[in-house]
């Protein structure tokens, strides 16, 4: 006699078309409004940069960015997020430049607001691309860390970005207190109710942020950042890291990188179900795939797919990854996804 399985045993009756396997799991679907492009914004206005570490990623000047933007935006691009990465501009001990009137960042957001008004703009905000040491702090004689003229600095900064437009703030340098100083100095300038704060809450000393480094010219001239972005085994810290931002103010947080810390992701959004939570595909991670899908040993729209599914799966809601271009065009074309 044959093995029957009970009815409820039987699993493939729930899953023998595509209608039904997308029941399986509708939270999990993949739209554009679940992606955040990240961009690299350069000061000189008339150039596209490929980056070598990055195969398909650019910078692009202020004047180049439009006819790039227009496609995505007419895609269904919803949010950048931008970084400003200056050829030009010196660096110093205290990231002058960050805010400056030169800033590519300060020089393009009144032109994206102007050319696409809809589009929601997340300003990263750290110190590490204009300082002369490429730490992401102000630093003590004696290299540490000073949090108090960190803290002062980055909410500045914050402030120049919001006066110039952006419509969220988003930290990345990872001192102890910001989100509080961040959110105090734009309530008291009366951007209380129109900025919004993304923490990078949960932000790991990763190898994988190597790319990223490279395009946007941030690696730190000595030591590492291991003294103030959290150490990879470190799941009770990421979470007291996540809650104390919540505590100071955080709009929306964020796990990064993505894939090695989905575990990081599921704690968090069962920890703080009220909060939208981002996850950060870094530039290692697009590497990866780039190179894995070039040299023929996976199929890359298969396994993004995937990748991403699971990221959803884990608990994220919004997916920031250089590969939303290309995302875009596939679900514009209605080519499945
Ligand atoms: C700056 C910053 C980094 C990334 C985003 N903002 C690098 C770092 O912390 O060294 C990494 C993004 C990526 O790798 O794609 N603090
Ligand atoms: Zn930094």
């Amino acid at each position: 006699m044959s093995y029957l399985p009970e009815k409820k045993h039987i699993l493939a009756s729930g899953i023998f078309n595509q209608t039904l396997r997308d029941w399986q799991g509708l939270n999990c679907a993949l739209t554009a409004k679940n992606f955040m492009y990240p961009i690299f914004i350069i000061d000189n206005e008339n150039e596209i940069q490929p980056i070598k570490s990055m195969p398909g990623v650019c910078r692009y000047g202020i004047n180049k960015l439009k006819s790039h933007l227009e496609p995505l935006v007419k895609n269904g691009l919803s949010s950048i997020l931008i970084f400003g990465v200056s050829e030009k501009l010196p660096k110093d001990e205290l990231g002058t430049h960050a805010d400056s009137n030169e800033n590519p960042v300060i020089l393009a957001l009144p032109k994206l607001k102007k050319w696409f008004p809809n589009l929601m703009i997340a300003c990263d905000l750290c110190l590490c691309p204009y300082t002369s040491h490429g730490h992401c702090g102000i630093l003590n004689k004696d290299g540490t860390i000073n949090n108090a003229k960190s803290l002062k600095r980055l909410a500045q900064i914050a402030l120049s970005y919001a006066k110039a437009g952006a419509d969220i703030i988003a930290p990345s340098d990872m001192m102890d207190g910001r989100i509080g100083a961040i959110k105090q100095i734009l309530i008291d300038n009366d951007f209380g109710n129109k900025v919004a704060v993304l923490s990078y809450a949960a932000k790991f000393a990763s190898s994988f942020y190597g790319p990223f480094r490279d395009a946007a010219k941030s690696a730190p001239t000595f030591g590492d950042r291991k003294c103030y972005q959290l150490p990879p085994n470190s799941s009770g810290l990421a979470l007291r890291a996540t809650k104390r931002d919540v505590e100071e103010g955080a709009d929306m947080i964020m796990v990064k990188p993505g894939l090695p810390y989905l575990d990081i992701v599921q704690t968090t959004r069962a920890h703080f179900p009220e909060y939208p939570l981002f996850i950060y595909q870094v530039s290692g991670e697009y590497a990866m795939i780039y190179y894995a899908a070039q040299a023929g040993v996976i199929d890359l729209k298969v396994v993004l797919l995937e990748v991403l599914t699971s990221m959803r799966r884990a608990g994220a809601d919004v997916i920031i990854t250089y590969f939303t271009p290309q995302l875009l065009d596939w679900l514009a074309n209605k080519s499945k996804i």
